[in-house]
């Protein structure tokens, strides 16, 4: 032990979360077992429809993580490489469920590398009980009418029944 501090270890785990599932938790547990701090951050994504307003979505996060100090929640816009650089982190986290995820996966992280070689992306797999669970998903079958309590977590179950016709 030298006695020297070192800057905590901040890694970004970037995504829609429209809603946050049980599957993105497992992988933000996962995340803290490496870093000092995890920043969850939603895209502000003009294009997509979302269920869920971004600030709808933070506020969930925000209540699901009230008493996780690592945790915090942030939107973002623009380039993720950029985004990364301005909250000092110089990691980014994303969850690898299937092989399907793996060729986005791959450009994405590629691309990153290309646009910000000083930020690393890092992969993390779900428990296998997650490896089918989406955000998607979640919202389809919700709106068909099957329970999903134990898909998300409860601030995310009571905005969904909130938004129920
Ligand atoms: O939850 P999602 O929709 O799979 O998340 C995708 C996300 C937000 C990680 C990705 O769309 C993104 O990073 N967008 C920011 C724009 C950007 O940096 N694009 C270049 C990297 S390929």
């Amino acid at each position: 032990m030298t006695g020297k501090s070192r800057r905590p270890s901040r890694a970004v785990y970037p995504g829609s979360f429209d809603p946050i599932t049980n599957g993105h938790l497992d992988i933000i547990e996962r995340g803290l077992k490496v870093f000092d701090e995890v920043v969850i951050a939603i895209l502000r994504n003009p294009e997509k429809d979302p269920l869920f307003t971004v600030e709808e979505r933070v506020a969930i996060i925000q209540e699901t993580y009230r008493r996780q100090p690592r945790v915090k929640v942030d939107t973002f816009s623009g380039l993720l490489v950029d985004y990364a650089v301005k909250v000092k982190a110089t990691v980014i986290v994303r969850g690898l469920r299937a092989i399907s995820d793996f060729e986005f996966e791959f450009q994405m992280a590629l691309m990153n590398r290309r646009l910000n070689p000083k930020i690393e992306t890092v992969f993390m797999m779900p428990a296998e009980s997650y490896s089918y669970l989406s955000s998607r998903l979640v919202k389809e079958v919700f709106a068909l009418g099957a329970p999903v309590r134990d898909l998300v977590p409860p601030a995310a179950h009571r905005r969904l029944q909130e938004k129920a016709p």
